[in-house]
């Protein structure tokens, strides 16, 4: 059976005493039922904050990001292997802010994944079409081209993945994919997976999800959980989803 995951994507934000709080509120909220995951994950500096509020708890966490190169003349990237040494689990690769901000292609995308997978770490790996390309038609061509770079790096290593769905026009807008529409995209994904060996690859949803929409989305047969953004920042918020 697949595992069910929710993931807070803390973007840019945060502060030490906030993170304090927050991540001793999530840690002592959790109960961790069996199958069922927890994990934050926090701007690089705070990693070490999160290693040392979370290691004696149920709740994993994680990276937004990682590098492609190993090591060397790469200034202002952090590695994998870094990643590591900060117990992190998971590393997103590919949001849809990377992509638009900062310039990640599918080729760039595919190799953090590759580079995460090759230290232990697992990429959580975004997929997901802007408001222009879904008023095309081109949903789901456009996520296709997007997971098929990624499963090809991964190789023998697919069953290792997470990947996410994040409707680009659904991301800090209030405008959620609804569950039916989201089913569709995720079982296309899921199709495309299971027929290259990744058929137990948790599936998140991503795109505001709140307490009151997250039940009704994690019901449908292909979401096997969510990404949270801004509701993971507030403790009650992000543990109601986690419990829904
Ligand atoms: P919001 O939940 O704030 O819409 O963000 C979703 C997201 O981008 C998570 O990675």
């Amino acid at each position: 059976m697949r595992g069910k995951l929710v993931v807070g994507n803390w973007k840019m934000n945060g502060g030490l005493a906030a993170n304090a709080a927050l991540l001793s509120a999530i840690a002592a909220g959790w109960n961790a039922p069996t199958g069922r995951e927890l994990a934050v994950c926090v701007p690089y500096p705070y990693l070490a904050q999160a290693q040392a509020a979370l290691s004696e708890t149920r709740v994993a966490w994680g990276a937004q990001d990682v590098s492609e190169h190993e090591a060397g003349a790469y200034t202002g990237e952090v590695s994998a292997r870094m990643l590591v040494e900060f117990g992190c689990r998971y590393a997103i690769v590919g949001h849809s802010e990377r992509r638009q901000y900062f310039g990640d292609t599918d080729a760039i995308v595919a190799a953090k994944a590759r580079a995460a997978l090759a230290t232990g770490i697992t990429p959580i790996a975004c997929v997901g079409e802007t408001l222009a390309e879904r008023e095309q038609g081109v949903t789901e061509a456009v996520v296709l081209r997007q997971i098929d770079a990624v499963v090809a790096a991964a190789g023998a290593d697919i069953a290792r993945l997470v990947v996410a769905y994040e409707p680009v026009w659904a991301i800090g807008t209030g405008r959620t994919a609804s569950p039916a529409e989201a089913q569709v995209v995720h079982a296309t994904l899921r199709a495309r997976l299971t027929s290259a060996g990744g058929q137990s690859v948790p599936l998140l949803y991503g795109g505001s999800v709140k307490a009151d929409n997250a039940a009704a989305l994690f019901a449908m047969t292909d979401i096997d959980g969510g990404l949270i953004g801004g509701a993971s920042l507030k403790a009650g918020e992000f543990l109601a989803i986690a419990r829904a």
